[in-house]
């Protein structure tokens, strides 16, 4: 009897996962969730994380911008995001007098804080499950997908105007989520009178820039600081001097504790788009299609910028900003790749799909694995032009300014211009077959008879130019995203049955749905990797990583005087600076705060280890982590570079 039972246990500890790993959680959902969270460390209840009667966690969280998150750190509105999130906002308020890029900026008072204009962030106020609202009328079956999307529509308009009623800021949204088979209602309030309190030089902001990117052991001190002001009401309003910093629901306390291997975290964020649930043909363009021939492409311009960014500094100023989106995605792309081909994703989906279509014989879902494979079949060719469209000739940026888009030339080198067109035109040609090319792309080849000799016209003449752009610009939003759009429109139609079967399949699984940009929890611990044989990465680096990497002559390393000299006067030497956790996060998640046990500040994330890219499609416990920024170097930096621990008045310590 007694080994009986030991054997149960034994069991039921093989089929219960032992780490928290995977998974972007709702929060209106996360009763489902507490008690696995609580057995692997948590001690807050789920009304402490989500509750619409009671302040708690969601309170203290906003979307900033388009697609950051940040969090509340004081009762007076002040709030933590990311550099990188901050950049354009840091960037616009920067001259040659005030270079708060290159120096960083610390208001010195509330007067002194500066106001962005367009800048909004949004506290979630409720989010709730509005299925059966948004499909009351439509009966399937018996209708096509056109009425139901007409329905869907309709519903989710009345909805929406029924949520945004009050005003003040209300914005609500329908999302669909499972693709479609369940919808929830987000309402949000947003606050547009947001101000710049205090930023890093980008030498402790982006150190390691894009050499370190996506990588361990990192260094980046990649904070911002915003206050978000309101009316006298507490309400959202334009910005105006008479406006007072708005008062939250709650705010976070900060934990200067530290974080050991092994402590339980969670992060409260907005999580981008990710594909779980794909099938496998899916995945197969992706790793052997789509993202090595994007990353070679990309790997061209990235040399071809490069090479002239070497040669000036005025070049590499212009050309930064660029060369870092072109270099982040390019090299996501190549963790992505490696990690989907190192854990077989796609034999692992086929075996599965094996296992699901013996099941669904019979059933409503028979044959569904096989419609979704016809289907990539035949959408692969056109996405895979698709792609290549905006990867090669769509970049060239002669045919931007030419078409009249808006841009800017003060951040123009026509050397590189004309060195892409070439390479990018033959990359397309090569690429891709005539027949995905309009006409005239064909007659002016022949005319041209060379890429050098078709890139001299189009830079001696802006009207051969703005022909050129025409002819590829209407070519790509005819033929081309026509055929995408509605191929993808097939897919998601079969995704929202296969979404359906795959939880009816396998019952006992927690499915999470795939990312949205909508609020979720994602929840693991304090863990290094080993990226290699031979290699362990421990989770925590510090300050003495900094000094060991600086460099003068390296402008990714290059860190201001004042950080050596504060490192030479000692007792620096373990001030923790990122730390690595399993929390399953995504582009979006940047500015997430990272809590502990408690619900206390430890961390923001800002990143993830470029082996464990693959995440997005397929979460690999062993390799996948995200990088925090440790809030405790914040506090250092606040200090002793920005001379600024004024703001620590007004923040809350745990210990
Ligand atoms: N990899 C991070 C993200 O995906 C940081 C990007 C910004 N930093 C950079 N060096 N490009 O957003
Ligand atoms: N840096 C990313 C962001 O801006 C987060 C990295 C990722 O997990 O993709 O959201």
């Amino acid at each position: 009897m007694k080994r009986l039972l030991i054997s149960a246990a034994l069991l039921i500890a093989a089929i219960t996962p032992l780490k928290a790993d995977e998974g972007m959680w709702l929060p209106a959902l996360i009763s489902e969730r507490i008690s696995h969270m609580q057995s692997h460390g948590l001690r807050l209840s789920a009304e402490d994380i989500y509750s619409v009667n009671q302040a708690c966690l969601k309170d203290a969280v906003v979307l900033f911008g388009g697609g950051c998150t940040g969090e509340l750190v004081s009762a007076e509105g002040l709030l933590f995001t990311n550099h990188h999130c901050g950049y354009s906002y840091i960037q616009k308020h920067s001259s040659v007098e005030h270079d708060y890029l290159k120096d960083g900026f610390w208001a010195l008072s509330r007067t002194e804080e500066l106001p962005n204009p367009g800048l909004t962030v949004s506290f979630l106020e409720r989010m709730e499950d509005v299925t059966s609202i948004i499909l009351k009328g439509y009966k399937p079956g018996k209708m096509d997908e056109a009425q139901r999307v007409k329905i869907v529509k309709k519903n989710t308009e009345k909805l929406v105007k029924e949520a945004e009623k009050e005003g003040n800021g209300l914005k609500a949204s329908v999302e669909a989520l499972y693709y479609g088979n369940q919808y929830f209602l987000f309402v949000f309030r947003e606050y547009r009178d947001v101000r710049l309190v205090g930023a890093p030089p980008s030498s402790i902001g982006k150190f390691g820039g894009e050499t370190d990117n996506w990588m361990w052991p990192r260094h980046t001190g990649d904070f911002s600081i915003f206050r978000i002001y309101a009316d006298s009401n507490n309400m959202p309003a334009d910005y105006s001097e008479a406006n007072v910093p708005y008062t939250p629901k709650k705010f976070l306390k900060i934990s200067r504790a530290g974080v050991n291997e092994g402590d339980f975290t969670f992060v409260y964020g907005c999580p981008g788009s990710t594909q779980e649930y794909v099938h496998s043909a899916a995945v197969d363009y992706i790793a052997n299609v789509s993202d090595p021939e994007k990353i070679a492409l990309r790997t061209t311009r990235l040399g071809i910028m490069k090479k002239y960014m070497d040669g000036s500094q005025k070049v590499r100023i212009q050309y930064s900003s660029k060369y870092a989106g072109v270099a982040n995605a390019w090299k996501k792309w190549q963790g992505e790749e490696k990690g989907l081909k190192k854990m077989k994703t796609v034999e692992v989906k086929k075996e599965y799909e094996k296992r699901f279509s013996a099941w669904a014989k019979g059933t409503e879902y028979e044959g569904i694995t096989d419609n979704l494979a016809a289907i990539y079949e035949e959408r692969n060719s056109i996405y895979r032009a698709y792609e290549y469209y905006r990867e090669t000739v769509l970049t060239i940026e002669r045919l931007r300014i030419a078409s009249g888009k808006s841009f800017d030339m003060k951040d123009y080198y026509e050397p590189i211009d004309r060195e892409m067109f070439v390479a990018m035109m033959t990359a397309f040609d090569k690429g891709l077959e005539d027949s995905y090319k309009p006409d005239y792309f064909l007659q002016k080849r022949a005319q041209y008879g060379s890429m050098e000799a078709w890139r001299d016209a189009v830079f001696a003449s802006n009207e051969e130019a703005k022909a050129l752009s025409d002819a590829l610009e209407a070519y790509f939003n005819g033929p081309i995203l026509s055929k995408v759009r509605s191929l993808s429109e097939s897919l998601d139609l079969v995704y929202r049955d296969y979404m359906r079967a795959q939880m009816e399949f396998e019952p006992n699984k927690a499915f999470y749905p795939d990312a949205n940009l909508t609020l979720r929890v994602a929840y693991g611990h304090v863990e290094g990797y080993s990226p290699a044989d031979a290699i362990y990465y421990r989770p925590v680096s510090t300050l003495k990583g900094i000094i060991e990497k600086d460099n003068p002559d390296i402008f990714d390393y290059n860190i201001p005087q004042t950080l050596r000299d504060i490192y030479a006067r000692g007792g620096f030497e373990n001030q923790p600076v990122c730390f690595l956790a399993t929390n399953h996060t995504t582009g979006g998640n940047s500015g997430s705060p990272v809590l502990n046990a408690h619900g206390n500040l430890i961390g923001i994330n800002f990143d993830r280890v470029w082996e464990g890219t693959l995440s997005d499609l397929d979460f690999d416990p062993d390799v996948c982590r995200n990088i925090s920024l440790d809030v405790r170097y914040i506090l250092f930096i606040i200090k002793e570079i920005g001379h600024a621990a004024y703001l620590f008045d007004e923040m809350c310590f745990e210990d």
